[in-house]
């Protein structure tokens, strides 16, 4: 019996298989995974030394814990075939956007947790979040312990998960761009992209920390280095201005309403 499963191994189910293998949190011969496509499952097990398999069943029938981790269009392709294996002891863990926990209920008898990751999970820095339902407390801070190792995880009402998307999944393109606002802005200045690049990244990293290390408010923060007179006040007038603030709100705001529309 494997400890968990994987089915899917594209972008996120990779993720998973290298944060629980990477952070030791599960041994990797504790880990069996699937995919459609055998070369993905080869990839796996040569990268990460799982067992693989290119049975969803073997998969679900042997594992304690199963992470399902293809597109939504795969879900129900995925799963009604087997699904009489997915009995109630197991847990499920779907990362797939936009099927609901009781969507996936209608389907199998197992418990059902929904979790919203994003892509800096690959590289264990996600943000992610978890919805359960009713479910053991021991098992849920398991639950909680094996997500940690992709990231940081914050538990939210289902009925909140288009927001999180809208937020925390889509919201690593957003900082793609203001990333390349930086480096573009220090290119103008004379800076090559390698010299840009390394301050923009940096600075974005670097903040960031500040933020989650000091716990205080990103204005405190901000205020604290805007000089009288000096130039970041004068950048930040700009930037409000040209109204970044607002399109940010919007942006998270146009992700969730689109993320509701796609789960319909
Ligand atoms: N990527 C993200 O940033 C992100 C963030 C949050 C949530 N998610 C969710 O994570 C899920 C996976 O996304 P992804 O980006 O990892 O997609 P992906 O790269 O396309 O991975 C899905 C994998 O599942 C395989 N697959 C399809 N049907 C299958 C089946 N019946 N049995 C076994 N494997 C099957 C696919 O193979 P083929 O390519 O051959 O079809 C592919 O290798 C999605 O539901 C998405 O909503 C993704």
């Amino acid at each position: 019996m494997f400890k968990i499963g994987v089915i899917g191994c594209g972008n996120m189910g990779e993720a998973i298989i290298r944060g629980l293998t990477k952070s030791k949190t599960v041994k990797s011969t504790d880990i069996i995974v699937s995919d459609i496509d055998p070369d993905k499952v080869e990839l796996m097990v040569e990268k990460y030394n799982v067992a693989g398999t290119s049975s969803n069943r073997r998969v679900v029938e042997n594992s304690e814990i199963i992470f399902l981790a293809v597109k939504p269009k795969d879900f129900l392709k995925t799963v009604e075939p087997i699904k009489d294996f997915f009995t109630e002891e197991k847990v499920v863990i779907s990362v797939i956007a936009g099927i609901s926990i009781q969507k996936i209920k209608e389907v199998i008898k197992s418990i059902v947790i929904r979790v919203m990751p994003n892509t800096p999970a690959l590289i264990g820095e996600g943000a992610i979040a978890v919805s359960f339902e009713d479910i053991d407390p021991i098992k849920r801070e398991e639950i909680f312990h094996l997500l940690k190792s992709l990231g940081s995880v914050v538990e939210v009402d289902e009925s909140l998960m288009d927001t999180v998307t809208g937020l925390s999944g889509s919201g690593p393109a957003y900082v793609f761009m203001f990333i390349e606002g930086l480096i573009q802005g220090g290119i103008k200045g004379g800076l090559s992209y390698k010299q840009a690049s390394e301050l923009a990244v940096q600075t974005v990293l670097g903040a960031a920390k500040l933020v989650k290390e000091t716990g205080e408010h990103p204005s405190v923060l901000r205020d604290k280095v805007s000089s009288p007179a000096g130039t970041t006040i004068y950048a930040l007038h700009k930037l409000e201005e040209k109204g970044l603030k607002d399109a940010v709100i919007s942006a998270v705001e146009e992700a969730t309403k689109r993320s509701k529309k796609l789960s319909q």
